[in-house]
Protein backbone atom coordinates (compact mmCIF):
# COMPACT_ATOMS: atom_id res chain seq x y z
CA UNK A 1 0.00 0.00 0.00
CA UNK A 2 0.89 3.34 -0.78
CA UNK A 3 1.55 5.79 1.69
CA UNK A 4 -0.88 8.45 0.42
CA UNK A 5 -4.26 6.26 -0.66
CA UNK A 6 -3.56 3.91 2.79
CA UNK A 7 -4.73 6.92 4.88
CA UNK A 8 -8.71 6.52 3.99
CA UNK A 9 -8.79 2.65 4.36
CA UNK A 10 -6.70 3.43 7.73
CA UNK A 11 -8.87 5.52 9.50
CA UNK A 12 -12.01 3.21 8.67
CA UNK A 13 -10.25 0.53 10.87
CA UNK A 14 -11.75 0.04 14.21
CA UNK A 15 -9.00 -1.25 15.92
CA UNK A 16 -11.31 -2.21 18.77
CA UNK A 17 -13.22 -4.95 16.06
CA UNK A 18 -9.84 -6.71 16.45
CA UNK A 19 -9.90 -7.80 20.02
CA UNK A 20 -12.15 -10.05 22.17
CA UNK A 21 -12.41 -8.16 25.39
CA UNK A 22 -10.69 -4.59 25.74
CA UNK A 23 -8.47 -3.35 28.50
CA UNK A 24 -8.47 -4.75 31.89
CA UNK A 25 -11.57 -6.51 31.08
CA UNK A 26 -9.23 -9.11 29.30
CA UNK A 27 -6.83 -9.33 32.21
CA UNK A 28 -7.28 -13.31 34.00
CA UNK A 29 -9.23 -13.39 36.89
CA UNK A 30 -7.86 -12.54 40.56
CA UNK A 31 -8.66 -16.40 41.35
CA UNK A 32 -7.79 -17.89 38.48
CA UNK A 33 -4.10 -15.85 38.81
CA UNK A 34 -3.77 -16.85 42.24
CA UNK A 35 -4.27 -20.61 41.89
CA UNK A 36 -1.72 -20.36 38.95
CA UNK A 37 1.13 -18.45 40.71
CA UNK A 38 0.40 -20.99 43.90
CA UNK A 39 1.79 -23.48 41.68
CA UNK A 40 4.88 -21.65 41.07
CA UNK A 41 8.19 -21.24 42.96
CA UNK A 42 9.74 -18.32 42.37
CA UNK A 43 13.17 -17.24 42.76
CA UNK A 44 13.63 -14.03 45.27
CA UNK A 45 16.62 -12.19 46.64
CA UNK A 46 15.14 -11.55 50.60
CA UNK A 47 18.23 -9.47 51.27
CA UNK A 48 17.25 -7.14 48.47
CA UNK A 49 13.44 -7.61 48.03
CA UNK A 50 11.78 -5.16 49.50
CA UNK A 51 8.01 -5.70 47.80
CA UNK A 52 7.01 -8.65 46.25
CA UNK A 53 4.38 -10.77 45.51
CA UNK A 54 2.40 -11.03 48.80
CA UNK A 55 0.42 -8.39 48.82
CA UNK A 56 -0.54 -7.61 45.59
CA UNK A 57 0.95 -4.25 45.36
CA UNK A 58 0.96 -2.48 42.16
CA UNK A 59 5.31 -3.26 41.18
CA UNK A 60 7.82 -4.72 42.63
CA UNK A 61 10.66 -3.10 44.14
CA UNK A 62 14.35 -4.07 45.07
CA UNK A 63 17.14 -2.53 47.66
CA UNK A 64 19.78 -1.01 45.06
CA UNK A 65 21.13 0.86 47.92
CA UNK A 66 20.53 2.21 51.22
CA UNK A 67 19.44 5.77 49.10
CA UNK A 68 17.63 3.71 45.96
CA UNK A 69 14.97 1.69 45.39
CA UNK A 70 14.70 0.03 42.07
CA UNK A 71 10.43 -0.33 40.82
CA UNK A 72 9.54 -2.68 38.27
CA UNK A 73 5.95 -3.49 36.15
CA UNK A 74 5.04 -4.25 33.40
CA UNK A 75 1.25 -3.84 31.78
CA UNK A 76 -0.24 -4.67 28.29
CA UNK A 77 -3.22 -5.33 26.77
CA UNK A 78 -5.62 -5.04 23.34
CA UNK A 79 -7.08 -2.15 22.02
CA UNK A 80 -9.73 0.26 24.34
CA UNK A 81 -10.40 2.80 21.45
CA UNK A 82 -10.20 2.86 18.28
CA UNK A 83 -7.59 5.20 17.27
CA UNK A 84 -4.31 3.81 17.65
CA UNK A 85 -2.54 6.81 18.76
CA UNK A 86 -4.51 7.28 21.61
CA UNK A 87 -4.19 4.08 22.16
CA UNK A 88 -0.52 3.38 22.57
CA UNK A 89 -1.00 6.74 24.72
CA UNK A 90 -3.57 4.98 27.19
CA UNK A 91 -1.69 1.55 27.48
CA UNK A 92 1.77 3.50 28.30
CA UNK A 93 0.08 6.31 30.77
CA UNK A 94 -1.81 2.62 32.43
CA UNK A 95 1.55 0.82 32.71
CA UNK A 96 3.31 4.06 33.77
CA UNK A 97 1.26 5.00 36.82
CA UNK A 98 2.36 1.55 38.90
CA UNK A 99 5.59 3.58 39.01
CA UNK A 100 3.57 6.28 40.47
CA UNK A 101 1.37 4.36 42.78
CA UNK A 102 5.20 3.07 44.38
CA UNK A 103 5.59 6.94 45.03
CA UNK A 104 8.50 6.58 42.20
CA UNK A 105 9.78 8.45 38.87
CA UNK A 106 9.88 5.93 35.66
CA UNK A 107 13.38 6.47 34.23
CA UNK A 108 13.02 3.39 31.70
CA UNK A 109 10.68 2.05 29.71
CA UNK A 110 10.14 -1.49 27.16
CA UNK A 111 7.58 -1.66 24.18
CA UNK A 112 5.24 -5.21 24.42
CA UNK A 113 3.93 -5.55 21.08
CA UNK A 114 1.33 -7.89 19.41
CA UNK A 115 0.25 -7.22 15.90
CA UNK A 116 -1.90 -9.02 13.06
CA UNK A 117 -0.25 -9.33 10.06
CA UNK A 118 -3.43 -8.19 8.22
CA UNK A 119 -3.20 -4.77 9.12
CA UNK A 120 -1.20 -1.96 7.77
CA UNK A 121 1.58 -1.20 9.57
CA UNK A 122 1.03 2.24 9.68
CA UNK A 123 -1.24 1.74 12.87
CA UNK A 124 1.63 0.27 14.75
CA UNK A 125 3.97 3.36 14.26
CA UNK A 126 0.69 5.48 15.43
CA UNK A 127 0.61 2.98 18.68
CA UNK A 128 3.97 3.04 19.23
CA UNK A 129 3.85 7.23 18.65
CA UNK A 130 1.56 7.43 20.93
CA UNK A 131 3.34 5.22 23.84
CA UNK A 132 6.51 7.43 23.36
CA UNK A 133 4.67 10.56 23.61
CA UNK A 134 3.26 9.64 27.08
CA UNK A 135 6.78 8.19 28.00
CA UNK A 136 8.36 11.74 26.75
CA UNK A 137 5.77 13.36 29.14
CA UNK A 138 6.90 10.75 32.00
CA UNK A 139 10.45 11.79 31.48
CA UNK A 140 11.33 8.53 31.23
CA UNK A 141 13.29 6.51 27.89
CA UNK A 142 12.09 4.66 26.09
CA UNK A 143 14.33 2.23 24.42
CA UNK A 144 13.17 -0.29 22.56
CA UNK A 145 10.93 -3.84 23.12
CA UNK A 146 9.40 -6.98 21.27
CA UNK A 147 7.26 -7.49 19.14
CA UNK A 148 5.52 -10.79 17.96
CA UNK A 149 3.16 -11.61 14.92
CA UNK A 150 -0.53 -11.84 16.84
CA UNK A 151 -4.47 -12.36 16.11
CA UNK A 152 -5.07 -9.39 17.96
CA UNK A 153 -3.36 -5.98 18.67
CA UNK A 154 -1.78 -5.98 22.27
CA UNK A 155 0.81 -3.19 23.33
CA UNK A 156 2.14 -2.39 26.82
CA UNK A 157 5.12 -1.27 28.48
CA UNK A 158 7.68 -2.85 30.72
CA UNK A 159 8.74 -0.13 33.32
CA UNK A 160 11.28 0.81 35.45
CA UNK A 161 11.30 3.68 37.84
CA UNK A 162 13.61 4.57 40.85
CA UNK A 163 12.35 5.80 44.36
CA UNK A 164 13.91 6.90 47.84
CA UNK A 165 13.21 4.24 50.63
CA UNK A 166 11.51 7.42 52.26
CA UNK A 167 9.22 8.24 49.00
CA UNK A 168 7.86 4.57 48.89
CA UNK A 169 4.46 4.09 48.59
CA UNK A 170 3.15 0.20 48.93
CA UNK A 171 -0.72 -0.74 49.77
CA UNK A 172 0.04 -1.76 52.56
CA UNK A 173 0.95 1.57 54.99
CA UNK A 174 -2.81 2.64 55.85
CA UNK A 175 -3.02 4.25 59.29
CA UNK A 176 -5.86 4.76 61.41
CA UNK A 177 -7.33 8.51 60.86
CA UNK A 178 -5.81 8.61 57.46
CA UNK A 179 -8.34 9.88 54.78
CA UNK A 180 -9.14 7.94 51.05
CA UNK A 181 -8.54 10.26 48.45
CA UNK A 182 -9.29 9.40 44.71
CA UNK A 183 -7.89 11.17 41.99
CA UNK A 184 -10.01 10.01 38.94
CA UNK A 185 -13.81 9.55 38.64
CA UNK A 186 -14.43 5.82 38.27
CA UNK A 187 -16.53 3.97 35.47
CA UNK A 188 -14.10 3.84 32.69
CA UNK A 189 -14.49 0.24 31.93
CA UNK A 190 -17.90 0.64 31.18
CA UNK A 191 -17.69 3.57 29.10
CA UNK A 192 -14.58 1.47 27.29
CA UNK A 193 -17.57 -1.08 26.47
CA UNK A 194 -19.73 1.79 25.26
CA UNK A 195 -17.32 2.35 22.53
CA UNK A 196 -16.57 -0.95 21.19
CA UNK A 197 -19.91 -1.51 21.40
CA UNK A 198 -20.03 1.87 19.24
CA UNK A 199 -22.71 4.04 21.51
CA UNK A 200 -19.67 6.60 22.78
CA UNK A 201 -16.97 8.48 20.88
CA UNK A 202 -13.91 6.95 20.40
CA UNK A 203 -11.89 10.23 20.31
CA UNK A 204 -10.69 12.89 22.87
CA UNK A 205 -14.15 14.28 23.60
CA UNK A 206 -14.97 11.55 25.46
CA UNK A 207 -14.54 11.74 29.35
CA UNK A 208 -13.30 8.66 29.93
CA UNK A 209 -10.35 9.03 27.19
CA UNK A 210 -9.35 11.84 28.51
CA UNK A 211 -9.01 10.43 31.75
CA UNK A 212 -7.38 7.30 30.58
CA UNK A 213 -4.49 9.22 28.86
CA UNK A 214 -3.95 11.53 32.04
CA UNK A 215 -0.89 10.29 34.01
CA UNK A 216 -0.69 10.31 37.24
CA UNK A 217 2.42 11.94 38.05
CA UNK A 218 0.97 15.46 38.33
CA UNK A 219 -0.47 14.19 41.80
CA UNK A 220 2.31 12.13 43.15
CA UNK A 221 5.01 15.50 42.36
CA UNK A 222 2.84 16.51 45.49
CA UNK A 223 3.68 14.07 47.62
CA UNK A 224 6.66 14.76 49.48
CA UNK A 225 5.50 17.54 51.58
CA UNK A 226 3.16 15.46 53.48
CA UNK A 227 2.39 12.40 55.44
CA UNK A 228 1.63 10.25 52.80
CA UNK A 229 1.03 6.57 53.83
CA UNK A 230 -0.54 4.47 50.87
CA UNK A 231 -1.23 4.53 47.26
CA UNK A 232 -2.66 2.47 44.85
CA UNK A 233 -3.63 2.98 41.75
CA UNK A 234 -7.59 1.59 40.44
CA UNK A 235 -7.36 -0.45 37.49
CA UNK A 236 -8.16 -4.14 37.05
CA UNK A 237 -9.54 -5.18 40.08
CA UNK A 238 -12.25 -1.66 40.49
CA UNK A 239 -12.30 0.40 42.93
CA UNK A 240 -13.82 -1.64 45.77
CA UNK A 241 -11.05 -4.61 44.85
CA UNK A 242 -8.07 -2.33 45.21
CA UNK A 243 -9.69 -1.02 48.57
CA UNK A 244 -9.83 -4.75 49.76
CA UNK A 245 -6.33 -5.14 49.20
CA UNK A 246 -5.23 -1.92 50.75
CA UNK A 247 -7.49 -2.85 53.59
CA UNK A 248 -5.47 -6.56 53.79
CA UNK A 249 -2.42 -5.14 53.12
CA UNK A 250 -2.35 -2.21 56.05
CA UNK A 251 -4.58 -4.94 58.28
CA UNK A 252 -7.10 -1.91 59.11
CA UNK A 253 -10.81 -1.27 58.54
CA UNK A 254 -11.51 0.95 55.48
CA UNK A 255 -14.96 2.89 55.68
CA UNK A 256 -15.70 4.24 52.70
CA UNK A 257 -18.59 6.65 51.54
CA UNK A 258 -20.42 5.29 48.73
CA UNK A 259 -22.01 8.67 48.19
CA UNK A 260 -19.10 10.26 47.95
CA UNK A 261 -17.48 8.04 45.29
CA UNK A 262 -17.53 10.25 42.10
CA UNK A 263 -18.88 8.05 38.45
CA UNK A 264 -18.55 9.65 35.51
CA UNK A 265 -22.38 10.49 34.78
CA UNK A 266 -22.63 8.14 31.32
CA UNK A 267 -21.35 5.34 32.62
CA UNK A 268 -24.07 5.06 35.28
CA UNK A 269 -26.15 5.49 32.53
CA UNK A 270 -24.57 2.52 31.00
CA UNK A 271 -24.78 0.57 34.04
CA UNK A 272 -28.20 0.55 34.31
CA UNK A 273 -29.27 -0.24 31.15
CA UNK A 274 -26.95 -3.52 31.84
CA UNK A 275 -23.37 -2.79 30.26
CA UNK A 276 -20.85 -4.05 32.75
CA UNK A 277 -18.04 -5.44 31.87
CA UNK A 278 -17.72 -9.54 32.90
CA UNK A 279 -14.64 -8.44 34.79
CA UNK A 280 -17.03 -6.07 37.40
CA UNK A 281 -18.88 -9.15 38.53
CA UNK A 282 -15.63 -11.56 38.71
CA UNK A 283 -14.41 -9.08 40.80
CA UNK A 284 -17.08 -8.81 43.22
CA UNK A 285 -17.37 -12.33 43.62
CA UNK A 286 -13.74 -12.37 44.70
CA UNK A 287 -13.76 -9.54 47.20
CA UNK A 288 -17.27 -9.80 48.24
CA UNK A 289 -16.49 -11.81 51.69
CA UNK A 290 -14.59 -8.31 52.41
CA UNK A 291 -17.49 -6.22 52.11
CA UNK A 292 -19.63 -5.17 54.93
CA UNK A 293 -22.88 -3.20 54.60
CA UNK A 294 -23.66 0.01 56.73
CA UNK A 295 -27.55 1.11 55.25
CA UNK A 296 -29.40 -0.82 52.04
CA UNK A 297 -26.84 -1.92 49.74
CA UNK A 298 -27.48 -0.12 46.05
CA UNK A 299 -26.37 -3.34 44.05
CA UNK A 300 -25.95 -1.90 40.94
CA UNK A 301 -23.69 0.74 42.28
CA UNK A 302 -21.94 -1.84 44.06
CA UNK A 303 -21.54 -3.24 40.60
CA UNK A 304 -19.80 -0.67 39.26
CA UNK A 305 -17.88 -0.36 42.00
CA UNK A 306 -15.91 -3.15 40.90
CA UNK A 307 -15.81 -1.91 37.25
CA UNK A 308 -12.43 -2.67 35.82
CA UNK A 309 -10.75 0.27 35.30
CA UNK A 310 -8.20 0.97 32.20
CA UNK A 311 -5.53 3.95 33.37
CA UNK A 312 -7.36 4.70 36.68
CA UNK A 313 -6.49 7.33 39.18
CA UNK A 314 -4.24 7.01 42.44
CA UNK A 315 -5.91 5.92 45.67
CA UNK A 316 -4.24 7.65 48.23
CA UNK A 317 -4.41 6.94 51.95
CA UNK A 318 -3.31 10.69 53.39
CA UNK A 319 -2.11 11.58 57.23
CA UNK A 320 -5.83 13.58 58.35
CA UNK A 321 -3.95 16.78 59.05
CA UNK A 322 -2.98 17.01 55.15
CA UNK A 323 -5.66 16.14 53.47
CA UNK A 324 -6.92 19.50 52.66
CA UNK A 325 -3.84 20.96 51.35
CA UNK A 326 -2.96 18.34 49.56
CA UNK A 327 -7.17 18.54 48.34
CA UNK A 328 -5.92 22.12 47.15
CA UNK A 329 -2.69 21.01 45.31
CA UNK A 330 -5.00 18.51 43.04
CA UNK A 331 -7.61 20.84 42.51
CA UNK A 332 -4.78 23.18 41.42
CA UNK A 333 -3.57 20.49 38.87
CA UNK A 334 -6.44 20.15 37.62
CA UNK A 335 -7.64 16.84 38.97
CA UNK A 336 -10.48 16.10 40.17
CA UNK A 337 -9.75 14.67 43.29
CA UNK A 338 -12.26 13.23 46.09
CA UNK A 339 -12.47 12.55 49.55
CA UNK A 340 -14.14 9.07 49.18
CA UNK A 341 -13.52 7.67 52.81
CA UNK A 342 -11.06 6.91 55.96
CA UNK A 343 -8.70 4.09 57.64
CA UNK A 344 -10.26 3.28 61.12
CA UNK A 345 -8.82 0.67 63.84
CA UNK A 346 -11.28 -2.02 63.63
CA UNK A 347 -12.34 -5.15 61.97
CA UNK A 348 -9.91 -5.78 58.46
CA UNK A 349 -12.05 -5.13 55.43
CA UNK A 350 -14.27 -2.68 53.65
CA UNK A 351 -17.42 -0.83 55.26
CA UNK A 352 -19.55 0.80 52.89
CA UNK A 353 -22.07 3.31 54.34
CA UNK A 354 -24.83 3.94 52.10
CO1 LIG B 1 -1.47 -0.86 39.80
CO1 LIG C 1 -0.14 -3.05 36.86
CO1 LIG D 1 1.62 1.32 45.81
Amino acid sequence: MADTDSVGEINEIKLTDYSKTSGWAAKMGPDALAQVLRRVDFPVDKEKLIVGLENGDDAAVYKLSDEQYLIQTVDFFTPVVDDPYLFGQIAATNALSDIYAMGGTPILALNIVGFPNCLDNHILSDILQGGADKTRESGASLVGGHTVEDDEPKYGLAVSGIVSPENLLTNSGAKEGDVLILTKKIGIGIMVSAIKAGFQKSDNSNPAIQMMTKLNNQAVKHFSKYQINACTDITGFGLLGHIVELARGSNKEVEIETAEVPIIKEALNYAEMGLLPAGAYKNLRTFKDDLRDNGERDQLKLEVFFDPQTSGGLLISAAEEDASDLLIDLYGEGIDAAVIGRVNKGKQGVKLNW
